[in-house]
């Protein structure tokens, strides 16, 4: 697929001027998560600040407010909906580090490593309740309903994701299944509302939406990716944390797919066996089986799909925003 390039007018040329772009909103969207983020029970507050405090890339909200400039939205709606999709994200973070035993997260010791499992699941819980208050508040059936549907999706990808754990048999089609649903949908969602509160057109909403579902492919993708190729310091989390786990993420398949038998048995030994002592012997199987550039691949075609799924959207300073975001997602790994 050839990439569009309608949008891009060279106004957004990296991902710095994107910020800029939505920088006086992530402001007021940033007041409403620290206001919204309190509560008596001084544990909640201690975790909830600590992994807030640490400072994410917000793209979720960030997402949500570039497609209802897109869309036209003149309101105040897309500010709390985008704390609702911080909210919603921070919350599956705090039960992701549990279920893969995660002690770096944002640069900093994760939750669960800190205050241990339990309170780091409650304190998960805190947050996606508190989501759903701050949604509940703008009285909008449909938006309830999205929103109601994705997490219980992303809870879906989670679970099934756990079923995968140690398996040698996940092909691609059942990877990304798993992707879809804990990561791509809630990238759906921010995108698709911002459309929703502009009051597009049902074919043009539907754009959005696929817009940030294949965005949210790619980061994903590239996540998995940068779990083996990146670098610690930058990413604030361990490298080989999916190895580590036995997680069967694309560059593995797509390593014992292109493996010899001896290969193939060593790489299907570590994921049953999941220890980050392989690291190293990995790296190199998936580097030189070409998997690595493989996923690099898939991760630009999602890229690619999400940009023309723009093509249909009126041409805006916005619409550049979300074109940037698409080559932020890719450039990661360049
Ligand atoms: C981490 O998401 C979980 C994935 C879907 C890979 P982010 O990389 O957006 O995490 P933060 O919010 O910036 O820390
Ligand atoms: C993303 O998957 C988890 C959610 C979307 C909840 P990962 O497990 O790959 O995320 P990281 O690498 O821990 O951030
Ligand atoms: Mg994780
Ligand atoms: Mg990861």
């Amino acid at each position: 697929m050839t990439p569009s390039t309608k949008h891009v007018t060279g106004s957004m040329h990296n991902f710095t001027a994107v910020r800029a772009l939505v920088a006086d909103t992530m402001h007021a969207v940033n007041t409403l998560i620290r206001e919204r983020l309190s509560s008596d029970v001084v544990l909640i507050n201690q975790i909830t600040e600590h992994i807030i405090n640490a400072g994410g890339k917000q793209l979720r909200p960030m997402l949500h407010v570039l497609a209802s400039g897109a869309a036209g939205y003149v309101g105040q709606k897309h500010i709390k909906l985008a704390a609702v999709l911080e909210f919603i994200h921070t919350s599956t973070l705090l039960h992701d580090d549990v279920v893969d035993e995660s002690n770096l997260r944002r640069g900093r010791s994760t939750a669960n490593a800190l205050w241990g499992n339990s309170a780091s699941l409650l304190a998960g819980d805190f947050l996606y309740s508190r989501s759903f208050q701050l949604m509940v508040e703008l009285d909008d059936m449909h938006i309830m309903r999205i929103l109601a549907d994705t997490t219980n999706t992303i809870a879906e990808g989670e679970v099934l994701q756990l079923l995968h754990i140690g398996h040698t048999d996940v092909d691609e089609a059942a990877y990304l299944a798993v992707i879809e649903r804990k990561t791509a949908m809630l990238f759906a969602t921010a995108a698709e509302l911002g459309g929703f509160l502009g009051g597009l057109a049902p074919d043009q909403v539907a754009a959005l939406r696929q817009f940030g579902m294949e965005l949210g492919y790619a980061f994903q993708i590239v996540d998995d990716l940068l779990d083996y190729s990146g670098d610690e310091n930058t990413l604030g989390k361990r490298l080989g944390a999916d190895l580590a786990e036995g997680k069967p993420t694309l560059p593995l398949i797509y390593a014992l797919q292109e493996a010899d038998a001896t290969l193939a048995k060593s790489l299907q030994q570590v994921i049953e066996h999941g220890t980050a002592d392989d690291l190293g012997s990995v790296v190199a199987a998936i580097t030189d089986t070409g998997a690595l550039e493989r996923t690099r691949q898939c991760a630009k075609t999602h890229a690619a799909k999400a940009r023309a799924a723009l093509d249909t959207l009126a041409p805006s300073i916005w619409l550049d925003a979300l074109a940037m975001l698409t080559d932020y997602s890719v450039r990661r790994i360049t």
